[in-house]
């Protein structure tokens, strides 16, 4: 009895003291993610609550959330006690974006994409016959050299895979019947003996265009042949240089991506044209097109390039074994004899020439 009078006196004791004080809550934080926060406690009704959260590096304030309702964005809230409350403040990981370049674009890369703060970033970077892996680097510094190349993502960076040239020519580009292919390299070769085509035999007449003095003797011989048939074969490109190459490709790469632009530009060190022996043949509105095939100067090409020497490089239908798209204004010289040999055989010439001709193998 004794003690159920105390107890009422406390009871008693208690609602007068809020009588004069009013009613109090509680405000709860709790935190989802990495982040602190501030500002729970028990309020008086009517008092202002004021909650901040601050993310850990690498991290994002997401919201605050009640009941699992977004309740505020904002990191810093007010808001006048009225009710018990629990409120949930949210970090995110931050995203990044790792990009990735390649130069110059002899090899493959893998490993760019979006990472969230603190995931594992894995580069892997594989370089074409004749060249080695360089390095990685990133805004000017070398993050590393080895092919494989892993670090915790914790800020956008854009990463340049860095190839190189292995110093000899995998394959010597003096030879006329040397294989061009992308599984071998002619390294930075650059051929001795280039002359200027004469300007009426070019598309566009002030262009500088070499080829090796055997072949222009040849595209001379051609080019009057098809002169009294009553055709013009003007040339687009012919010699072109390792440098050259890599800018062309490069520019290729970035507008279609690096796939869709080795299936009709090489890579550099792999080109026909770095030979000083291949020529692109125009002068039409369908050049450097399917449709070149149908032209005057395409039909007179198909029918007799070989009588000269020249060889259609990259046939309809022949992208799994020349490794490009129908080029049928792509011919490359490799003499009279040969060509007429190519001519017979019916073979793609990657293929004439690996199981044909002479081997080509540099010491
Ligand atoms: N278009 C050919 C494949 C080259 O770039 O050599
Ligand atoms: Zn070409």
């Amino acid at each position: 009895m004794k003690t159920l009078l105390a107890l009422t006196l406390v009871l008693l004791l208690a609602s007068a003291g809020c009588a004069e004080t009013g009613p109090q809550y509680d405000v709860a934080v709790a935190v989802d993610g990495n982040g602190s926060v501030s500002g729970a406690g028990v309020y008086k009704d009517g008092s202002l609550v004021g909650l901040s959260a601050e993310p850990e590096p690498g991290y994002e304030f997401a919201g605050w959330y009640e009941d699992e309702q977004l309740f505020s964005e904002q990191s810093v809230v007010e808001f006048t006690a009225g009710s018990d409350r629990e409120l949930v403040a949210r970090f995110d990981p931050r995203q990044f974006v790792i990009d990735l370049e390649i130069a110059p674009y002899v090899g493959t890369v893998s490993g760019a994409g979006d990472y969230a703060y603190g995931d594992f970033v894995k580069l892997k970077a594989q370089p074409a016959a004749g060249y080695d892996f360089l390095q990685w680097e990133s805004a000017g510094e070398v993050l590393g050299a080895e092919s494989e190349f892993e670090f915790a993502a914790a800020e956008d960076k854009k990463i340049v895979a860095r190839f190189s040239y292995q110093g000899d020519p995998v394959y010597d580009g003096n030879n006329l019947f040397v294989p061009v292919l992308k599984t071998t390299s002619l390294g930075q070769f650059v051929p001795g003996d280039l002359v200027d085509i004469p300007s009426r035999m070019k598309q566009n007449p002030s262009a500088n265009r070499q080829v090796r003095m055997e072949v222009l003797e040849h595209l001379e011989q051609m080019w009057e042949a098809a002169q009294v048939d009553g055709v013009t074969l003007l040339v687009n490109s012919a010699y072109r240089s390792y440098q050259t190459q890599v800018n062309l490709f490069t520019n290729y790469a970035r507008q279609h991506g690096e796939e869709a632009a080795n299936r009709f530009s090489a890579r550099p060190g792999q080109s026909e044209h770095q030979l000083g022996t291949a020529v692109d043949f125009g002068g039409t509105d369908r050049d450097f097109s399917a449709g070149f095939a149908d032209t005057e100067p395409g039909q007179w090409l198909l029918a007799n390039a070989h009588r000269f020497g020249f060889a259609l490089s990259y046939p309809e239908g022949s992208e799994d074994v020349s490794g490009y798209i129908y080029e049928p204004w792509h011919y490359r010289y490799i003499g009279v004899e040969a060509a007429t040999a190519w001519e017979e055989s019916g073979e793609v010439l990657a293929v004439f020439l690996q199981t044909e001709a002479l081997p080509v193998l540099a010491d």
